[in-house]
């Protein structure tokens, strides 16, 4: 288990330039480790903000964790856009990357454009996400960066497309497979791609395919050889049932809190426990007096005494 704080602070340097491309290539010329963070909404914005993290991704992670679809395959742009918006006024400084979601991007050139325009005017993002190194993924890639909006890939795992993989499994489990994966990165970045994103992939395999990619690769279940590392804001915070990939490292148990929280809520409203006096507003006594006589001609009868 690493090492981490027991508390997300405030960054001391409250002055904390916002990320650019040009920040995170220094990042990743300096060798410093990228960090990335999914989020959905303000306060998972406002939390990533105040970590200081590099990158913030709109990851369409958010169909399942924040609007309850049993895959990423049914969310459409207009819920990613609301999600992207609400993420947008909780940061500052982290690069903002909004996933493009499963069909609005594949068709065409034009479509995968038009998306791409969309996050960035009606969503704020500063990049757009697409999945896979297919060659239709790196042509829509390439559209998108030659329209001046910046593009990072996805290989390894690509949920959108996780039937037509055999489901959620790690990817580059053998030479052939892995060498796929190698060419798919090679594509991205030839496309434009400022960073790809790996996903579930051997360590082994990521240390082997490093040396081969020049832009910044940012891990998930991949190991530690990545220049980055992202996971989504939902595990690393427990606010889900069950553990979830073997990659993940816990760092709350926020679902838990979150139950318990309820429950005691629920408890207190039922033992009329809740409200207490220090939760409810006061009135002027001769106000009080007031009201009580008015409430007594209403309803035709002498006013109490006091
Ligand atoms: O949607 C998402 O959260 C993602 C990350 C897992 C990279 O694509």
């Amino acid at each position: 288990m690493s090492s981490h704080p027991s508390q997300i602070t405030i960054p001391k340097d409250a002055s904390r330039l916002p990320v650019t491309l040009a920040t995170i290539g220094e990042r990743h010329r300096l060798g410093q480790p990228l960090v990335m963070v999914t989020a959905y909404d303000f306060p998972s914005a406002r939390a990533a903000e105040a970590a200081g993290v590099d990158l913030v991704l709109v990851g369409d992670s958010g169909a399942m964790t924040v609007l309850g679809y049993p895959s990423t395959v049914g969310v459409s742009v207009e819920e990613m856009l609301m999600l992207t918006r609400a993420t947008r006024r909780g940061l500052r400084t982290p690069f903002l990357v909004a996933d493009l979601p499963f069909g609005s991007y594949e068709e065409s050139d034009e479509l995968a454009v038009r998306t791409a325009v969309r996050f960035v005017k009606e969503g704020g993002a500063d990049a757009v996400k697409l999945e896979r190194g297919s060659a239709t993924s790196v042509a829509r890639a390439r559209a998108i960066v030659q329209a001046g909006i910046p593009v990072m890939g996805h290989v390894g795992l690509t949920p959108q497309t996780s039937v037509a993989l055999g489901g959620y499994r790690a990817q580059g489990r053998s030479a052939h497979s892995a060498v796929r994966i190698a060419q798919e990165l090679l594509a991205l970045q030839d496309a434009g791609c400022f960073t790809i994103v790996l996903e579930a992939v051997p360590a082994a395999v990521t240390e082997a395919l490093m040396d081969l990619v020049e832009v910044p690769v940012i891990g998930i279940g991949a190991g530690p050889a990545t220049d980055g590392q992202v996971l989504v804001f939902h595990d690393l915070l427990g606010i889900r049932e069950g553990r979830g990939a073997r990659f993940v490292q816990r760092y709350a148990d926020l679902q838990r809190e979150m139950d318990e929280g309820v429950a005691a809520y629920a408890e207190d409203v039922r033992a009329r426990r809740y409200p207490a006096p220090e939760h409810c507003y006061s009135i002027d006594t001769d106000e009080l007096r007031e009201l009580r006589a008015e409430l007594s001609a209403l309803l035709g009868r002498r006013p109490a005494d006091g």
